[in-house]
C-alpha cells in the first residue's frame, strides 16, 4: 500500500532512528532541581546559538510565545502585532486569559507591518484610560502568510520604533531556522534585534516535542518561574531535550531542501487553472492556496481518498507544508494527486 503524504503541518514528522537513539541515551535528572544534564546542555546550545545570555526549553511554542508576553507585561497591557499573527489567531485567546492583555492587530501585507503602522498603534502615554502599550512583536517566517520571510531592514525599523517608545521587541520565531535557511541571515543575527524570542524544535527541525525561548539571563530566571506555575515544570525532561539538541544539531541545515520542495509543488500549483497561489509568498515551506472550484473540505476529502492529507489554511485556502519526512519522489506524487483532484 501507498504510504500516506501527509503535507498538513511540518508538526506531523516523527523522530528518526538515530534522533530516537539519542533520546535513549540521554542522562537525565529533575529539570525542577535545574539537575538535568541534558536540559542544561540543550539551554547551553540554544543560547549560544541564538546569541542570547539565557535560554529555557518549553513545552510548546505557545507556551513560549505566552511565557514570553506575560514576563514583559502586566495586566492591562496591549500587544502591537499583524492581523493574521499567530498569537492573535491561534492562541485560544491566551494572552487575556494567562495575562489579562489585549492585541492590537494591524493589518499587513505577507505578514508584514511597516513603522509607520507600528508608530500609528502605539497608546499615548498620557492618555491613562487607555491600555499600555508595551510590545511590539513580529512573526518570522509567518505561518498564515504562506510562510513569507520578514524583511530584515523592516526588522530593523520596528525595532528603531519599540525603542523609541521604549517598548519591548518580541520575536514569535517558530519558524526562525527557515528564514535564516532561507536568507543566510544567521539566527543569532535576528535574535540581536530582540528581546525575547520564541523558537520551536518540533517543526521543521523534527523533534517530537519542545520549543526555545531566549532573553536575558533575569527574563529567563522570570519565566522559569511562570513556567513552574503554569504547570511547565517538567522532572527527567532530558529525554526530549536530547531530541532537540539532536534537531539543532542536525536538521538546520537541511531545511533549505524543504524550501526547494515547496517551491516544485508551488510551480505545480500555480500552473493549474484552477487553483490559485500567490508565488511570492512562497519563500520557505509553506503553501496557501485557494481551490477555485470546490470548497475547502471538499478538496480535502477528494486529496485524502488519493493519499493526500493537506490542512486548511483558512476558510477559504487550503495548505501544504513540506517537511523532513516527505521526499522529492512524494511530492511529485502530490503534484499528479492535487492535478487530478483539481483537473
Ligand atoms: C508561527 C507560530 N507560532 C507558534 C506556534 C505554536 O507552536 P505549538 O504548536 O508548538 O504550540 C506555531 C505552530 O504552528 C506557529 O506556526
Amino acid at each position: 500500500m501507498n504510504k500516506i503524504i501527509d503535507l498538513r503541518s511540518d508538526t506531523v514528522t516523527k523522530p528518526s532512528a538515530e534522533m530516537r537513539k539519542a533520546m535513549y541515551e540521554a542522562e537525565v535528572g529533575d529539570d525542577v532541581f535545574k539537575e538535568d544534564p541534558t536540559v542544561n546542555e540543550l539551554e547551553k546550545f540554544a543560547a549560544e546559538l541564538i546569541g542570547k545570555e539565557a535560554a529555557l526549553f518549553v513545552s510548546s511554542g505557545v507556551m513560549g510565545n505566552q511565557l514570553c508576553l506575560n514576563v514583559l507585561t502586566n495586566p492591562g497591557d496591549e500587544i502591537i502585532c499583524e492581523k493574521n499573527a499567530h498569537i492573535f489567531n491561534y492562541e485560544s485567546g491566551s494572552p487575556s486569559a494567562l495575562s489579562g492583555i489585549q492585541i492590537y492587530p494591524v493589518e499587513g501585507n505577507l505578514g508584514v507591518f511597516t513603522p509607520e503602522q507600528a508608530e500609528a498603534a502605539i497608546r499615548p502615554v498620557s492618555a491613562y484610560y487607555m491600555p499600555r502599550t508595551k510590545v511590539i512583536e513580529v512573526e518570522n517566517t509567518h505561518n498564515r502568510a504562506s510562510g513569507a520571510v520578514h524583511p530584515i531592514e523592516n526588522i530593523i525599523a520596528l525595532k528603531n520604533v519599540a525603542k523609541k517608545y521604549n517598548l519591548f521587541f518580541h520575536l514569535d520565531g517558530a519558524r526562525i531556522w527557515n528564514a535564516s535557511a532561507a536568507t543566510g541571515i544567521s539566527v543569532a543575527e535576528y535574535a540581536s534585534h530582540f528581546d525575547t524570542i520564541s523558537c520551536c524544535l518540533s517543526k521543521g527541525l523534527g523533534a517530537p516535542v519542545g520549543s526555545i525561548i531566549a532573553g536575558s539571563k533575569e527574563f529567563i530566571d522570570k519565566a522559569f518561574c511562570v513556567r513552574k506555575a503554569w504547570g511547565g515544570g517538567m522532572r527527567q525532561v532530558g529525554i526530549l531535550a536530547a531530541a532537540g539538541l539532536f534537531a539543532l544539531k542536525n536538521n538546520r541545515d537541511r531545511l533549505k531542501e524543504d524550501h526547494e520542495k515547496a517551491q516544485i509543488l508551488a510551480q505545480s500549483i500555480s500552473a493549474n487553472p484552477n487553483l490559485k497561489v500567490n508565488l511570492e509568498a512562497v519563500q520557505t515551506n509553506i503553501i496557501i492556496f485557494e481551490p477555485l472550484k470546490m470548497t475547502v473540505e471538499e478538496a480535502q476529502t477528494k486529496c485524502k481518498e488519493k493519499g493526500l492529507l493537506l490542512s486548511a489554511g483558512t476558510a477559504t485556502a487550503l495548505r501544504a507544508v513540506t517537511h523532513l519526512d516527505v521526499s522529492f519522489e512524494e511530492i511529485e506524487k502530490a503534484k499528479e494527486i492535487m492535478n487530478r483532484v483539481f483537473s
